[in-house]
C-alpha cells in the first residue's frame, strides 16, 4: 500500500491528544493535553471534569497535531479514535469529533480500541516489530498479557479479576501521602528503599490461571499502615514502596514468563503507562534474559495515553480493510478483539 496519513484522535481517560501517523509506524505529530494537575486536586480522575476538560481542549489539540506535522486537513487518508474501552463521556468527546472531521471531509473513519492502541505504540518504537509475541499491557485501567498472533488478532491469556497495575500503585501511593498519579512517586521512591523488608502477599490462582490480582497486595499495604499507626511505630516508607512494588513486578513478570513458555513466544512488548516502571523493565530484562526471551518497550511518552499509538493500530486495522459506520457509539467495556 502507498503512504497512508492518519490523524488519530484520543480522548478515553484524562488526557486528550491527536496524533499525525504516516503507515503506522511514523510519527509526525503527537499532542498530549494533560489533565493531570486538576485532577489531582481530587486524588484521581473524576468523569465529569474530564469530559468537560476534553470539550475544551479538543480543538487546540487537533489544530496542533496538525500543523506541527505540516499536514493539512485534505492530505489526510483517514481519521482514527478510541471509542472504548473508557469513561463514556470523555470517549464521546473525540468520537463526536472525529466523526463530525469525517462526514465534513468525506474520509474514512476507523474506530480504534484503546488497548490496542496501546500494543501498537510497540509498532512505532520497534519499526521492524510484527507478531507473533506477547504484549503485556500495565496502565491505569488494563492489567492483560496478549497473545497478539497477528496484526489485529488477541487472544487473552490473562487478566486482573480485580484492580489494575497502576490503580494499585495509585491507591498504594495515596495511603503513602505521595499523591496523584503515584506510579512514577512508588519508582522513585522505591530506589531508596529495602524490597525485601516486608512480605506482602501474591496472589496465587490454584487453577492454572495466568490472570492477576492486586486488591490483596493494596489491602495488605493498607493494613501494614494502619497496624504501624496504631502502635506508634514509624513508617519507612521507602521499604513499603519498594516491598510492595517488588510484590507487582514478580507477579507480573512470572506470568509473562510463563505465558512465553507456554505459547512458545519468545518475544515480549510491554505498554501502558505502568511499562514505564524501571523495576518492572528490569526485572523483565533480567528474566527474560535467562531464558532467550527478548523484551521490548517503548518510550515513556507512547507508554502513557496518546493518540499516535491509536493512530498506528487504524492503520493496521486499514490494512485488513476495516473501517467504521459514522453511527459508531462510544463503548466504555469494549472488549479486546470484539468489533
Ligand atoms: O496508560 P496510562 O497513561 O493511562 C491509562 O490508560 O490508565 O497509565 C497511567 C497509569 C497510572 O496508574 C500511573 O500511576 C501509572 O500508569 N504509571 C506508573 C509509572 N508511570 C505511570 N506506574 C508505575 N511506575 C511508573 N514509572
Ligand atoms: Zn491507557
Amino acid at each position: 500500500m502507498d503512504k497512508k496519513i492518519i490523524l488519530a484522535i484520543e480522548s478515553s481517560c484524562d488526557e486528550t491528544a491527536a496524533a499525525v501517523v504516516v503507515n503506522g509506524r511514523e510519527v509526525l505529530s503527537n499532542v498530549i493535553s494533560s489533565q493531570i494537575d486538576i485532577h489531582t486536586k481530587f486524588g484521581g480522575v473524576v468523569p465529569e471534569v474530564a469530559s468537560r476538560k476534553h470539550i475544551e481542549a479538543i480543538n487546540a489539540v487537533v489544530t496542533e497535531a496538525l500543523e506541527e506535522a505540516k499536514v493539512s486537513l485534505e492530505e489526510i487518508d483517514a481519521i482514527g479514535v478510541t471509542y472504548g474501552p473508557g469513561l463514556v463521556g470523555a470517549l464521546l468527546v473525540g468520537l463526536q469529533y472525529a466523526k463530525g472531521l469525517a462526514y465534513s471531509l468525506n474520509k474514512p473513519l476507523i474506530g480504534v480500541n484503546h488497548i490496542e492502541g496501546h500494543i501498537s505504540a510497540n509498532f512505532i518504537e520497534h519499526k521492524e516489530l510484527k507478531p507473533p509475541f506477547v504484549c503485556l499491557v500495565v496502565s491505569g485501567g488494563h492489567t492483560f498479557i496478549v497473545h497478539v498472533k497477528d496484526f489485529g488478532e488477541y487472544e487473552v491469556i490473562g487478566q486482573t479479576r480485580d484492580d489494575a497495575a497502576g490503580e494499585a500503585y495509585d491507591k498504594v501511593a495515596r495511603a503513602l501521602g505521595l499523591g496523584y498519579p503515584g506510579g512514577p512517586k512508588i519508582d522513585k521512591l522505591a530506589k531508596e528503599g529495602n524490597e525485601n523488608a516486608i512480605k506482602f502477599p501474591r496472589a496465587n490462582f490454584h487453577d492454572d490461571s495466568l490472570d492477576f490480582s492486586f486488591s490483596g497486595v493494596k489491602s495488605a499495604v493498607l493494613n501494614y499502615l494502619n497496624k504501624m499507626s496504631m502502635t506508634g511505630e514509624e513508617v519507612n516508607k521507602a521499604d513499603v514502596a519498594a516491598s510492595f512494588q517488588k510484590a507487582v513486578v514478580d507477579v507480573l513478570t512470572d506470568n509473562v514468563m510463563l505465558t512465553c513458555k507456554r505459547k512458545s513466544v519468545k518475544r515480549v512488548a510491554i505498554a501502558g503507562g505502568v511499562a514505564s516502571n524501571s523495576a518492572l523493565r528490569a526485572n523483565l530484562i533480567k528474566e527474560g534474559k535467562k531464558r532467550g526471551i527478548e523484551i521490548l518497550f517503548p518510550a515513556p511518552i507512547l507508554c502513557t495515553d496518546n493518540a499516535a499509538m491509536i493512530g498506528s493500530a487504524a492503520y493496521f486495522e486499514m490494512l485488513n480493510g476495516l473501517s467504521s459506520n459514522l453511527d459508531l457509539n462510544a463503548k466504555p467495556n469494549l472488549k479486546l478483539g470484539e468489533r
